[in-house]
């Protein structure tokens, strides 16, 4: 090998790192640390063959090079412009080089960073000084004043080296070249984008002689003495601990039980204290808790506990995956908000950072190594490296660095040894490592089904049905009815499901109740928390969000990467707020029959003490009477039974429909939400009108030329058409079967139902008149409704009524009648017409305010609710059906044209669900980025009278049968309003 390629060969060999210091604890103490974050000098090469001086040279001459903040992913700079080094690749599990373990291309783009550092003055001269590497990506080799001090791979995880030698006082010279690709990549295939660089924090740390280097805090409660262990093993024999709110002094190693209040993801108490040395402080945060797995469940302090998590990747739309302090908060108090309890750090340890916080806010951590081998899944998992011996130190040196990082976090509440790696004697060496390291926590691993070596079984994307059988312990068996045994044996979780990309998911109340169900079924983890869609604009400064393929890689994975719970700018989906419902802690149930209100604390430890309750009365929504509920403070796991107020029970009998709402809200401002925040809430109908009549028959059509007269509609005699409705002008409502494939329409692993749509040429219906009569007291307008080339069809009868009560009324009733094959089931049945854009107001009385679709609408309320057309529309990174609004009763479109003309209302029969778009279905299933959505000079609004449900089938179960629109005859009536005056 000549010299050249000598000198980088540890770019391509299994060994984890040379040089490195031994992983320990992350901590902070009062020893001076120098951080060296912040602009460094920068040039990126295409791989080491181009490298051809001596960067690490102190004297090298660096001015022209680029400046790059550390910490950064080359990728991202000039993010949301075009990217200036490199750009962003996405795959999913693809590899995007050819599979040669541990062998990677020549064209292998390599950044070399320098950075000049001034030692302060009064560093101290004894001891030793560490480099702290917080994460690189992917493989990197750092001098100090031209010494090499070592090389390190394993992106996410801290690599330390020990500058002492080197370090100088005054001006410092400290070069690190970095590798996209290496060795390590091979086990760093996660689906997301691949960035390189110093993402995470860099710093010098000085390490006093006789000072702390690692230590183990175990803190145990007993349950069932409500008495807390306290144990801190410390590598420095003479260290102690104090925490004064326990009263305690100890020695390292020395271990004291008092009593204590417990910590956990609702009740997240900690302690403060300190371990010191003679020559070092370090400050502690302590949080007491037991987890166990006892009887085939996973217990917290006693107790089993339910999972109510999200998989939360490290991104940011403008920086990838370096993230601030501030967005690492912002997640979690979100998170809070949005009564989510727990955080699977997909597929990497995050930030410690973060975990801390998670600490300190509360969430059950379940943390993950930085391991996925994925891409042999396409190559029959052949060579895959979690079998393979020569990988081994480096699968224990990556599961060792996670564990001793985050040991001391209480919120880490089980390991996992990463994600969708295979199988192999590998991950056994790493499971059995990390029992004997740390016998307190359950280890997790997902990707062996038999679960030999851990201590969950775990599973990704198991529909309703499998959950089930799973819940009853009476899953499938396998070959081994011994494994089969002791898989029984173990709690269950389902660390990915409900797939969140685009629209959707759809089935999460479905899920929640098994979960609820059987104790068996801890909860599980949606996939994902947010979508990794990167910031650009177009030509004229319009922002989207880009994917996979719009860097131009040859080799990508599309919109898969845009599959989160929060839209890129962490703005939340109509999916985090049906989460939110889904999974609140508190269930609020009305029981008119006994007039009670009966509220069950679903948290696993935290009473109703930070909780009030506030009810209203809404008639047809508009408040009629609202007050506080007196609520007895209810035990986690405890159900209350509150008689209605007063003030309730004498409201007078109202005209219209009235509802109920119960919502429990923060009592006191908290660290993640102010006073007043709605928890849970539950509502219900309390009286009901009678049923709107629709007549038979009513006013005469005329016929005068070419338009049909009837009431306040004007008809196109020729197709049938309503035309104008008093001053409006319109193009009238027609059958309407299509919708822009969602995400889940169209990817499935059961095919793709959008394809069987298009196949049919649902997008592209053609609707052919066969008769416009007027008889007595009616128009009918018979159609048939086919696409090219296909011999099946939509019969179609529209019949118009003019209600001789109510002037300006009409009634149309659909009458539909598939003819031939139609085996699937219809994206939508409804009508569409169109309106002038200036009609941009809506007002409903529904279901609301966000969309909500069979499968999706436990967020929905029945209120009194109003938007404009913009807001009605739910920006998707990929565009695709969104907007519709449920269990309308009747909405109305305003027009705010300077000189407006009359409102348009629309009543249903009783129900019916909307949508308003300032673009029409079509456009929207064009359209491959937001910007590529313009508006017309039509706002178009679709009646349906039914809609597919939208499940979760882009990773996952597709829709349940119950939430599937079947093609079958069907009719339905929708009143057709104007001449109402604006309320
Ligand atoms: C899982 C995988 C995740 C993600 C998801 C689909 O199989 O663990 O990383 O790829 O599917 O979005």
């Amino acid at each position: 090998m000549t010299a050249h390629r000598a000198e980088h060969a540890y770019v391509e060999d299994h060994s984890p790192g040379t040089g490195r210091l031994a992983p320990r604890a992350a901590f902070t103490s009062d020893a001076p640390r120098l951080s060296l974050d912040g602009d460094w000098r920068f040039r990126l090469a295409p791989g080491t063959h181009a490298l051809t001086d001596c960067f690490e040279d102190p004297g090298h001459d660096d001015t022209g090079w680029h400046l790059l903040a550390v910490p950064s992913c080359w990728q991202m700079s000039g993010v949301p412009g075009p990217p200036v080094h490199g750009a962003p690749a996405y795959t999913n599990l693809v590899f995007p080089f050819p599979v040669d373990p541990p062998r990677v291309p020549d064209t292998n783009p390599t950044g070399e960073y320098r950075r000049e550092f001034a030692l302060p003055e009064d560093w101290p001269a004894d001891g030793s000084a560490t480099l702290r590497f917080e994460g690189v990506d992917s493989c990197f080799a750092v001098w100090l004043n031209g010494v090499r001090l070592g090389d390190g791979k394993g992106s996410r995880l801290p690599t330390e080296f020990d500058a002492t030698a080197a370090l100088r006082p005054g001006r410092n010279v400290l070069a690190v070249r970095v590798h996209q690709w290496s060795a390590g990549s091979y086990l760093e295939d996660q689906d997301m984008w691949w960035l390189s660089g110093i993402f995470r924090s860099v710093a010098l740390l000085h390490r006093p002689a006789a000072g702390v280097r690692d230590y183990f805090v175990h803190a145990d409660y007993d349950h069932r003495t409500g008495l807390g262990t306290l144990r801190v093993d410390c590598d420095s024999p003479d260290a102690r601990i104090t925490v004064p709110g326990l009263r305690l002094g100890l020695a390292a190693g020395e271990s004291a039980t008092v009593p204590v209040e417990p910590w956990t993801a609702e009740t997240p108490r900690l302690y403060d204290g300190v371990l010191s040395t003679g020559t070092e402080r370090v400050p502690l945060r302590i949080g007491f808790r037991t987890v166990s797995v006892e009887n085939g469940l996973l217990l917290v302090n006693g107790r089993r506990i339910l999972l109510r998590g999200v998989n939360r990747h490290e991104w940011d739309p403008d920086t990838g995956r370096t993230l601030s302090l501030a967005t690492m908060l912002h997640d979690i108090r979100m998170m809070k908000q949005h009564n989510i309890n727990a955080v699977r750090t997909s597929h990497y340890p995050p930030d410690s950072a973060f975990l801390e916080l998670c600490d300190e806010y509360g969430l059950w951590v379940v943390d993950e190594c930085d391991l996925e081998t994925h891409g042999f899944f396409l190559t029959g998992w052949r060579d895959n490296p979690s079998d393979d011996p020569r990988w081994r130190e480096a699968y224990l040196d990556r599961m060792s660095r996670m564990v001793e990082r985050d040991k001391n976090r209480p919120s880490v509440i089980m390991w996992s040894l990463g994600n969708e790696s295979g199988t192999g004697q590998n991950l056994r060496a790493m499971a059995d490592w990390t029992h004997t390291r740390d016998p307190g926590r359950p280890v997790h691993y997902e990707g062996d089904w038999d679960s030999g070596y851990v201590d969950v079984y775990s599973r990704m994307y198991a529909d309703h049905a499998e959950t089930d059988r799973i819940g009853r312990r009476a899953e499938d068996p396998t070959t081994d009815p011994a494994l089969d045994e002791h898989r029984r044996s173990l709690p269950f979780v389902l660390c990915e499901y409900a797939h969140a990309m685009g629209n959707g998911p759809g089935g999460l109340s479905e899920y929640q109740r098994l979960f609820e169900q059987h104790p068996r079924c801890q909860g599980g983890f949606v996939w994902e928390w947010i979508d990794h869609g990167i910031r650009q604009r177009t030509a004229d400064g319009e922002e989207f969000f880009a994917y996979g393929g719009d860097f131009g890689e040859p080799v990508h994975d599309g919109n898969f990467v845009a599959d989160g719970l929060v839209f890129p700018d962490r703005v939340p989906s109509p999916g985090l707020v049906e989460y939110k419902k889904v999974v609140e802690p508190v269930r609020v149930t009305i029981d008119t029959a006994t007039r009670t209100v009966v509220v069950h604390n679903g948290h696993d430890f935290a009473g109703t003490g930070h909780l009030r309750f506030l009810w209203r009365v809404e008639d047809e929504g508009v408040t009629a009477g609202e007050g506080e509920l007196s609520v007895p403070h209810v035990a986690g796991g405890a159900t209350a039974f509150v008689p209605w107020p007063d003030d309730l029970t004498k409201l007078p009998d109202p005209a219209v429909e009235r509802w109920l709402t119960v919502s429990a809200v923060l009592a006191e401002d908290t660290s993640w939400a102010d006073a007043g925040h709605e928890v849970a809430w539950g509502q219900t109908m309390l009286t009901s009108p009678p049923a709107v009549q629709v007549p038979p028959t009513g006013i005469a059509p005329t016929t005068t030329g070419r338009y049909v007269e009837l009431g306040a509609g004007v008809f196109d005699a020729y197709s049938g058409s309503l035309v104008r409705l008093g001053e409006l002008t319109l193009d009238g409502p027609r059958l309407d079967l299509w919708r822009a494939p969602t995400d889940n329409d169209l990817r499935g692993w059961r095919g793709s139902v959008a394809a069987q749509w298009r196949a049919a040429g649902l997008h592209r219906l053609e609707h052919k008149v066969l008769a416009v009569d007027s008889d007595g007291g009616a128009l009918t307008v018979r159609t048939r409704v086919a696409a090219a080339g296909t011999d099946t069809a939509m019969m179609t009868a529209y019949r118009w009524t003019a209600d001789p009560t109510h002037r300006g009324r009409l009634w149309l009733t659909v009458q539909v009648e598939p003819v031939g094959e139609w085996p699937f089931p219809l994206p939508r049945l409804g009508v569409r017409a169109a309106v002038p854009a200036s009609y941009d107001t809506v007002t409903w009385f529904g279901a609301g305010p966000g969309e909500a679709y069979p499968d999706t609408c436990a967020a929905a309320r029945v209120s009194r609710h109003s938007s404009d057309v913009t807001g009605l529309q739910t920006p998707y990174v990929y565009p695709q059906e969104n907007g519709s609004r449920a269990g309308v009763r009747w909405a109305r479109l305003d027009d705010t044209a300077p000189e407006p003309t009359d409102g348009l209302l629309v009543l249903g029969t009783p129900h019916f669900a909307f949508s308003v778009r300032p673009w029409t279905s079509e456009d929207l299933d064009a359209a491959r980025h937001s910007t590529d959505l313009v508006r017309r000079d039509r706002v178009y609004l679709t009646v349906d009278t039914g809609l597919q449900g939208i499940g979760s089938a882009s990773c996952g179960p597709g829709v349940l049968p119950q939430f599937q629109l079947p093609t079958r005859p069907t009719t339905f009536t929708i009143g057709w309003q104007t001449a109402v005056p604006a309320s």
